[in-house]
């Protein structure tokens, strides 16, 4: 492959995977985003004068705008990141959600299979489409059910995920009606550098740092596999390279952690980095009000991916954990960026309304 188009690439994963793809020089990239709160253009600062980068601000359901971007740049595959992510945002607002989940990737699949029917004409078809998706489509485990494996059944229990399954549906649905050439994964929660600091891992850091509650919702028992994000990103690029055509694959960490043991590592650790005298970050957890419609535990089975692409995620937990608090405490500048006046009305209004059921200043 020599160039990909990337969606959502100045946010989390996407601008993860593009400063890995540039450093191993995988192909050149093209980078369609539209800049929404959730992305921080200066987290790809370092590939300015990179010839092998574009960018381009621009929404996925612009469908003028992508055709264009296709007709110039000629990928030989797209990847789609972009999209509306957080949980909390999609229970407070879902419109957003469902412009961009569903009716933006449904715009994005028919200007690339215009692109893709064209291009077909003149060259042998390789174009591939990869659509980045979530294990929260599948909803929510019992203790004793088994992880999450590509042929369970999707029951999405919050906007969010409702959106991203609507989405997979229509993805999938190309290739079954049109032949369209797709692939989608579904992987759990990541973490590591440049996560928005609405999500848990980051967000406790930050609030620790700055001796801010730490807001646990519910009981704080309720688990997700956390996947370092890097994982995360060589597991893409196999699945791009070498995925079978129409097939999902089933991305995750092996990491089981409640909600409460992550706060607590994050606790620990920055008692040794950030010692303070006669004072345990742990004493900042709080429990708030529950999320409504907590999916209580995630897990996924990454055995298709293990077996067929031979995917092995690289980073334990606690290696990952370590790197990422030491990448927010030394990285000031991109925090205050993304800390606007936008992302304190975000805290006041998810936060501050009288949702606090327990103010603790012991650990539990
Ligand atoms: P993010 O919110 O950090 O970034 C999303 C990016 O998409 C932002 O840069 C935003 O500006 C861009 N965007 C939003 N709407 C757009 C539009 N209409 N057109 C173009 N760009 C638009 O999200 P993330 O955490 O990096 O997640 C990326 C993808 O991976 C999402 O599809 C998400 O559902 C999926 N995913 C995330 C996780 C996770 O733990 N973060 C896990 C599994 C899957
Ligand atoms: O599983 C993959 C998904 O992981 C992705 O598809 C989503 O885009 C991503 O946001 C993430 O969803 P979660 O809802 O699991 O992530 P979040 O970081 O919002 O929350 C993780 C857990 O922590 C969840 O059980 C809710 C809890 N939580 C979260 C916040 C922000 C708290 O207890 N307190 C908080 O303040």
């Amino acid at each position: 492959m020599k160039t990909v188009l990337v969606t959502g690439g100045s946010g989390f994963i996407g601008a993860n995977f593009i400063l890995k793809a540039r450093h191993h020089n995988w192909f050149n990239v093209v980078n369609l985003d539209k800049l929404t709160y959730a992305s921080n253009p200066k987290t790809l600062d370092s590939l300015e004068s990179d010839s092998g980068y574009d960018f381009c601000r621009g929404d996925i359901a612009d469908s003028q705008q992508v055709s264009a971007l296709l007709n110039q740049y000629q990928p030989d595959a797209v990847i789609n990141f972009a999209a509306e992510s957080h949980v909390d945002r999609s229970i407070l607002s879902p419109e957003d959600f469902i412009q961009t989940n569903i009716l933006g990737t449904f715009r994005l699949l028919e200007s690339c299979k215009a692109y893709w029917e064209k291009r077909s004409e003149s060259q042998p078809s390789t174009f591939r489409f990869l659509h980045i998706s979530t294990d929260e489509v599948f909803g929510s485990l019992g203790p004793d059910d088994p992880a999450f494996h590509e042929e369970t059944s999707y029951a999405p229990n919050s906007p969010y995920s409702a959106s991203k399954a609507s989405s997979d549906h229509l993805v999938r649905s190309y290739h079954h009606t049109y032949g369209f050439p797709i692939l989608t994964t579904n992987c759990s929660n990541n973490y590591g550098p440049f996560q928005f600091p609405e999500k848990l891992i980051p967000l406790m850091i930050l609030n620790a740092r700055d001796k801010l509650s730490l807001p646990i919702y519910g009981d704080g028992q309720n688990i997700r596999d956390w996947l370092y994000v890097g994982d995360h990103c060589e597991a893409i690029q196999l699945v791009l390279q070498q995925g079978r055509l129409g097939e999902s694959y089933n991305i995750g960490g092996n990491n089981e952690v409640t909600n409460l043991e992550v706060v607590q590592q994050i606790c620990t650790r920055l008692n040794q980095l950030l010692p303070k005298e006669n004072f345990d970050y742990a004493s900042l957890i709080t429990f708030i009000k529950d999320r409504p419609g907590h999916d209580r535990r995630y897990a996924i089975d990454s055995t298709k991916i293990q077996r067929e692409l031979g995917w092995v995620p690289q980073e334990s937990f606690e290696s990952g954990l370590s790197k990422t608090i030491q990448w927010y405490i030394e990285q000031t500048d991109w925090i205050e960026q993304v800390r606007s006046g936008a992302y304190q009305a975000w805290i006041q209004q998810n936060y501050d309304d009288a949702r606090s059921i327990e103010a603790s200043d012991s650990s539990p």
